[in-house]
This record gives C-alpha cells, sequence and structure tokens, in this order.
C-alpha cells in the first residue's frame, strides 16, 4: 500500500497584491501563448526545495530538518520583475516571474533546506537554484521570446512592491486532472520558531 506517501515542497508565499499584478500581466498573454496551463493566482509561490514522495511518518523528521534550515536563516526583501523561460526562451517549456532583488538570500536558503533535508533522506538538487515563480507551463516547447518580454513589461508595476519573505510553508501538492492542488501543511517562521500543527 502507497497510501502513506505524500507529494510535498517547501515554498513561500507572496502577497496578495503579488498575486493580483501577476494575474493582470498574464491576463493578455493567455489566449496567445500555445498550449498553455496558467498557474492560478491562489497557487502562485516561490519554490524553495521540491522534496518528493515522502512517507507520512516522516513528516516530524522533516518538520524538523525544515526547521533547522528556517531558524538558522533571517528574512529578507524580495521584489519581482525579470521574466524567464525554462529550459530556455525560445524552446520554452515553463515560463516564470524572476526575483530583482532577493535572489542570493533565496539561493542561501534554498542551499541550507537542501543540506538539511539530504540528511533525513531527501535528494539533493541536482541544478543550480534559481528563485522564479512558474506562472505557466506549456504542452509542448515554444518560441515565447516576445511573450517574454510583454510580460516583463506587464509586471514593471511590481518593482513598486517590495516584500518580505519572512516564513516557509511545508506544501502538500496533489496531482489531479484539472491541475495541482496545494495544501499547507505547516508553518516555519525564518528566524525563529515552527509554527502549526505539533
Ligand atoms: P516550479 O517551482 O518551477 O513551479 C510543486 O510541484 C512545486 O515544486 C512546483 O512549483 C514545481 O516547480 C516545484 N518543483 C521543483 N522540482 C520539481 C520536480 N522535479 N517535479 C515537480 N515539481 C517540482
Amino acid at each position: 500500500m502507497c497510501a502513506d506517501r505524500l507529494r510535498l515542497f517547501v515554498a513561500a508565499d507572496v502577497p496578495d497584491e503579488i498575486r493580483e499584478i501577476i494575474q493582470r500581466a498574464v491576463e493578455p498573454l493567455k489566449a496567445r501563448v500555445p498550449g498553455g496551463r496558467w498557474v492560478r493566482p491562489e497557487n502562485l509561490h516561490l519554490t524553495l526545495k521540491f522534496i518528493g514522495e515522502y512517507g507520512e511518518e516522516g513528516l516530524e523528521r522533516l518538520s524538523d530538518a525544515i526547521e533547522a534550515a528556517a531558524s538558522r536563516s533571517a528574512p529578507f526583501k524580495v521584489c519581482l520583475g525579470s521574466c524567464g523561460a525554462f529550459p530556455a526562451p525560445g524552446k520554452a517549456r515553463v515560463l516564470w516571474v524572476g526575483m530583482t532583488r532577493g535572489g542570493e538570500e533565496a539561493a542561501r536558503l534554498a542551499g541550507k533546506l537542501d543540506a538539511r533535508l539530504e540528511r533525513v533522506g531527501v535528494k539533493r538538487e541536482g541544478r543550480g537554484f534559481r528563485g522564479h515563480l512558474t506562472v505557466a507551463r506549456l504542452k509542448s516547447p515554444h518560441d515565447c521570446m516576445v511573450f517574454l518580454e510583454d510580460l516583463a513589461a506587464n509586471m514593471e508595476g511590481a518593482s513598486r512592491f517590495p516584500f518580505e519573505i519572512d516564513r516557509l510553508t511545508l506544501y502538500r501538492s496533489i496531482l489531479g486532472p484539472s491541475g495541482p492542488a496545494y495544501t499547507a501543511l505547516r508553518e516555519f517562521a525564518l528566524g525563529g520558531e515552527a509554527r502549526g500543527e505539533g
């Protein structure tokens, strides 16, 4: 039986104002990007560590590891703005909004999570960390250069909304036909104590 394996990731949430700015920025692109599946505003987040499938019985030690990384990291300011695509703008599968401020701090935090979570059996991230908020996933690769320029222009307002990341959330992801559903399991304050259940 595999009912007790949860698909998990650690992310930072963004304020509602930012969700609205992104929502307005992507709206004009929705009809133009072929095969684009757009992330619902409530699902926008900055992933710091993708954990993948993990046994529910290990949640306590997993939480302890996240807490150890979070409590040793100070809150930091973030500004969103630059836009890009994975694996490349000319053959995009993922469109994202990047960070014009806070990228180094986010990378350090991701590195700490990576190291702490490895001790409890989570595979280390092979790729270098690149802080981003995924806004769309494409069914097949497409040249998105022009769309990214438009998205960057539409995102200009975000530079007026620097915000602070002061907590992390452990999310469960349940994949479904209409996209993933994310449930917050626990919260961890940066530079402070773990909060949430347990
Ligand atoms: P993203 O940050 O580029 O959107 C939940 O799936 C979250 O974990 C998503 O935000 C997703 O990517 C991120 N993630 C990172 N690596 C992943 C992987 N190998 N498989 C699925 N999701 C991954």
